[in-house]
This record gives C-alpha cells, structure tokens and sequence, in this order.
C-alpha cells in the first residue's frame, strides 16, 4: 500500500516541503505521498486521531502547532524535549514520537554559511526574534559553542521566557537581551553575525530596524525566512546594501527536511535531488553545496 507522508501547519499551502519530500521519495523509487494538511490549532488533537486512522507514517510540523504538539504525542526524542519543539513526528507502535531537526538543520547550514562565505572566526552571534525558531537557534548555537549572545526582540519579556526555559542555571550568562527599541538605538556591539528568526510580518518589505544601525562588526547576516518566490529577503536585502554576505533560510529548511526523510525512511536523505526540485520550483540555484557528507551538525 502507498505509504502517505505530509506537513501540518495552518496556513500550509505555502509550504515548500512538499516539493522536495515527493522529489525525494520517488527518486528512491519509494511508493509514498507527501501532502500537505491544514490543521487549525483547536483541531489539533482530533487531527492527530486522523492522522493515526489514515496510517500516515509520518509528518512535517510547522507554525503554530510545534510547541503544542508535545503535549498530545507519546514521545520525543532529547533535543526536542530540551528545546520545547516538535518539527517531525513519526508513527511508532506505541504512539506519534516527536523529533527536532530544526535544531541539527540550522546547525549544518549555519556551519556552511559560515565556512564558505565568512571565513572568520566568530564570537557573538546577535538573534532577532524569541519565537519558536529563535529556541532551536538559540540551543543550537551554545551547542556550537558560543558564549556570548545577544537577543533582540519586540516584547523582551518573551525572550526572557526563552532564556529562563531553554537555560533554568547559570549557563544562560553572557546572553544579553535587548527590545527593537534598545537595539536600534545601541546598535551592534561586539556582536559579529545577524541572526534573523522573526516572522516574515514583522518586516515583509523593508528592514527598517537596522535603518543608521551601524553593522561595521557584522561579517553576515543569516535568515531563517524565505521568499517563497526565492527572491532575498528584506533582511538580506539590509545585508547586501551593506555588502555583507548572507544566507536564507532555504538551506535549513532543505537539511531539516532531509533528516526528518532519514527518520521516517531509514534511507540517506537525496539531498542533491531535494536541491534539484526546489531550484526548478524557485528558477534560482540554492547559494549551498547540498552535499553535505560528513559537515553535519550532530
Ligand atoms: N528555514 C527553516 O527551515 C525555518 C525553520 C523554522 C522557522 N523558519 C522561519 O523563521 C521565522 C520565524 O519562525 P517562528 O516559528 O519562530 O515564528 P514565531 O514563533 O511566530 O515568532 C515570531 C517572532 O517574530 C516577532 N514578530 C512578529 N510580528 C512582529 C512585528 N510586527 N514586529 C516585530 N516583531 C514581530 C515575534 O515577536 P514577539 O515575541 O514580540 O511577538 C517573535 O519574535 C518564520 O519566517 C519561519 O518561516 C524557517
């Protein structure tokens, strides 16, 4: 029987997963489908029951449904527990189990950005954002290394929240956080890379933020966002006025999405198949080597 795969979010229509997961499992020769399932936060639970009666074997977890999902499945795995998000759900005998391969796709993809375009050694990494990515990023680069970070977001309150969750100890200091406000306001600092991890609303047209921020310290700028049209984002738009390299967030989303395939298949992500499939949907070349052997962040 045709094994059935997909992503929940809602909205899910522009999701990009689709087009690369079917790429990937038919070029393994895989008799699977790959959909995409708009589910509305209050359904969530009933969807699950769905999900599970339909025999879906697994599934792809976007906003708004990654944090409340852990507390409607049976398992998850350290890291997603650690981070308080869910981006890959699989069917086990005993019920859904939860994975976080934001965490590892941020990881790699950030690693590459940082060794083919930068060069450098950094030291400070500046977050834009306390939402649920800017968890997976924040985790993520103390388990990189980093001492020292700053984040910046609307309501500093929240990204508090984050802090006192993610790190209840010690081990969140050196990590500073700082309003919109404060941060237009003092600028960049010691920091050395931007970070963004805020929704694509909060700035579609234009990084205002950043207006007379003086970025001289910055050597890139990293987005989670994509355009959907591949086009660069505002935020990179901000970096390439400056002449600062940058990347979006077209690579993560391909890692993640190839770990969550692993996970699911048991086979070795086609990574340059993925690739393939979402530089025929976007017209553009993805600015990474999807070859990612033996780089991974683990
Ligand atoms: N490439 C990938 O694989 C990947 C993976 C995950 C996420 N992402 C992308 O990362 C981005 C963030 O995702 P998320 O899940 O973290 O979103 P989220 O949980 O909704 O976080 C939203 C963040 O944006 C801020 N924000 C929203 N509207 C704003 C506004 N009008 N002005 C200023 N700040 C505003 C929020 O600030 P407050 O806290 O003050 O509300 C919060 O910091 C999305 O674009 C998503 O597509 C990409």
């Amino acid at each position: 029987m045709k094994k059935l795969y997909g992503v929940i979010g809602y909205p899910v229509a522009h999701s990009l997963s689709p087009v690369f997961q079917q790429a990937a499992l038919e070029s393994l020769g895989l008799d699977a489908a790959y959909v995409p399932f708009e589910i509305p936060p209050d359904r969530l639970n009933g969807a699950l029951q769905a999900l599970e009666i339909l025999g879906v074997e697994g599934f792809n977890v976007t906003l708004p449904h990654k944090e409340t999902i852990s507390g409607l499945i049976a398992s998850q795995d350290r890291v997603s527990r650690l981070v308080g998000a869910v981006n890959t759900v699989s069917r086990r005998p005993e019920g859904w189990s939860g994975a976080n391969t934001d965490v590892p796709g941020f990881r790699t993809a950030f690693r590459l950005f940082v060794e083919k375009k930068i060069k450098k050694e950094l030291f400070h990494p500046i977050v834009l954002g306390a939402g649920g990515s800017s968890r997976s990023v924040v985790f993520a680069l103390r388990e990189e290394g980093f001492r020292r970070m700053t984040l910046v977001n609307r309501s500093p309150g929240k990204a508090r929240a984050l802090l006192d969750s993610l790190f209840p100890g010690p081990e969140k200091e050196g990590i500073f956080v700082l309003s919109l406000e404060e941060f237009s306001e003092k600028g960049t600092g010691e920091g050395d890379i931007l970070i963004n991890a805020l929704s694509r609303e909060a700035f579609p047209e234009s990084f205002h933020v950043l207006e007379g921020v003086d970025c001289s310290g910055i050597k890139g700028f990293f987005d989670l966002s994509y355009r959907p049209d591949g086009l660069p984002t505002a935020f990179l738009k901000a970096g390439s006025d400056r002449k600062i390299p940058g990347e979006d967030g077209l690579g993560m989303l391909l890692e993640q999405g190839a770990l969550s395939f692993e996970i699911w298949t048991g086979h070795p992500a086609p990574r340059a198949v993925m690739a393939e499939a979402l530089h025929r949907k976007l017209g553009r070349s993805l600015s990474f080597d999807p070859d990612f052997s033996g780089r991974r962040g683990d």
